[in-house]
């Protein structure tokens, strides 16, 4: 394959060291086994990192994602999200008509995320998913949402341009965490504080 067939088929700028499924030497990279690529790549899903890309493309990326995460902040975005839950089980919160829904995603059951629902994936120790996302261009809007987890109350929205989510979210949710009077519930006065990594609540099912 040509230098300029090559070209044409990458890529994520963002990502230029992960694979995009075209070889150094410019074939198509020949398929893999999920759960093996998992094992040999055990190392990445230990904290604080917790997920790798297994591709990241022009058009989407997919990642493996592994437990816990700690954080109670929401997405929203115009694109879709898949999910497809491989070890564990994991909750994902939307925020629909006004309360914050759990989506209870066992271990083996997919899930998708239509555009603009707020989300917030809730991943225990010992879980490892799959999530496929769009790939947004600079310039598109991403929001991160704080919601009062005992009255559902919105208590902030910040609107980012997609192209500096990484660095920005990160520090953005811990300058919120911080500051007493943005991350206090302004409906009923509950205080949204840094969460510790996420714990299944007790279920009956
Ligand atoms: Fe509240």
């Amino acid at each position: 394959m040509s230098e300029d067939i090559i070209a044409k088929h990458v890529t994520n700028p963002d990502t230029p060291d992960e694979p995009n499924g075209i070889d150094p030497d410019g074939s198509v990279t020949s398929p893999l086994h999920l759960m093996r690529w998992i094992s040999e790549n055990r190392a990445a899903f230990k904290p604080p990192v917790g997920n790798k890309y297994l591709y990241s493309g022009r058009d989407f990326f997919v990642m493996i994602i592994a437990g816990p995460n700690a954080r109670n902040d929401f997405h929203q975005t115009d694109s879709e999200e898949f999910f497809i839950q491989l070890e564990g089980d994991i909750i994902v919160k939307t925020h629909e008509g006004g309360r914050i829904v759990d989506h209870l995603v066992r271990e083996g059951e997919t899930f998708f995320i239509p555009p603009n629902v707020p989300h917030a994936p809730c991943r225990p120790e010992g879980t490892l998913g799959l999530v496929v996302e769009r790939r947004r261009p600079a310039g598109e809007l991403e929001h991160q949402i704080f919601y009062c987890d005992k009255c559902h109350a919105l208590v902030e929205d910040n609107e980012f341009d997609c192209s500096d989510i990484v660095s920005a979210f990160k520090q953005a949710m811990e300058d919120f965490w911080a500051d007493e009077e943005r991350s206090t519930c302004r409906s009923c006065g509950h205080r949204i504080g840094k969460p510790g990594p996420f714990v299944m609540p007790e279920r009956t099912d």
